[in-house]
């Protein structure tokens, strides 16, 4: 682990291997260790920053709102710091993956390829974004087992409690252990993301996306049509996942992750 400081912010994160940069981008209410199945598999060719974002983990936490721009600022900040100037993939998960295009939008020179899992391109609907704000507010009144309560049974398959505990029992542990005033801000910030679909089709990088087939909050469907919409992307359905699918599926995503980061090396 290294801290890091940038963007007025101190950040924790993980710089692992060599070879082309990779930033690994957390989904919400979570931290970098979401991807800890990833990082031996990943790190032999490519050399991942793993970071927990503003308000997560043990990074800094800003009051208010922290929008997908500002995280998107926060990672070329860092990437800044790290003096990592070529162009990296960027692979998000959910949130992490309304950043990574936060991130395409404001910085695509600084983008090689681009991994979309288990995300959204669409903005939230008012009802959405209303709900959102009244979590914000439980969070910060009451902490966070109102919002495990609320989220957890949604990002994981139904399945997993039973056959995969100690996954289901991680994913709690990484939403207690969030801090509320930094989740609020996320949410509030997630919120008043705008939509992206005017995005896809500017997608001129190497992309793949992915969605776990009980995904319960960006379903496979969904995540079909945005891959659809970015011209030549790929769209996989990683099996015996829902939401969390690089923790629930480590297998078949790394597997994938590892083809997808391959070919690239290859192509260089
Ligand atoms: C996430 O996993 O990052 C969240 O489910 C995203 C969201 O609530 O829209």
């Amino acid at each position: 682990m290294r801290q890091i400081s940038a963007a007025g912010a101190t950040f924790n994160i993980i710089d692992r291997g060599a070879g082309p940069a990779v930033l690994l981008v957390h989904g919400f209410p979570l931290d970098h260790t979401m991807w800890h199945a990833q990082l031996d598999a990943l790190s032999v060719n490519n050399r991942l920053i793993v970071p927990d974002l503003r308000g997560f983990g043990r990074s800094t936490v800003t009051d208010g709102t922290v929008t997908m721009e500002q995280f998107a600022d926060d990672l070329v900040a860092l990437l800044d710091a790290l003096g990592i100037q070529q162009p990296v993939c960027v692979c998000g998960l959910s949130m992490g993956g309304y950043i990574a295009l936060a991130f395409w939008r404001k910085y695509r020179d600084r983008v090689r390829s681009l991994i979309l899992c288990d995300t959204r391109s669409a903005a939230d609907t008012p009802e959405a974004a209303a709900a959102r704000h009244t979590l914000a507010d439980k969070a910060t009144a009451e902490g966070m087992e109102k919002v495990a309560e609320a989220m957890l049974p949604k990002l994981i398959h139904p399945e997993t409690p039973k056959v995969r505990p100690q996954v289901a029992a991680a994913v709690k542990q990484m939403i207690l252990g969030t801090n509320p005033r930094g989740a609020a801000a996320a949410l509030r910030g997630m919120a008043s993301r705008p939509d992206c679909a005017d995005l896809l089709p500017t997608i001129n990088v190497r992309t793949l996306v992915f969605a776990g087939e009980k995904d319960a909050i960006s379903s496979p469907d969904e995540m079909r049509k945005i891959a659809a919409a970015i011209p030549g992307a790929t769209f996989v359905e990683i099996p015996e996942a829902g939401h969390m699918s690089p923790m629930e599926n480590p297998q078949r995503v790394n597997a994938e992750l590892q083809k997808f980061l391959a070919d690239e090396l290859l192509m260089r």
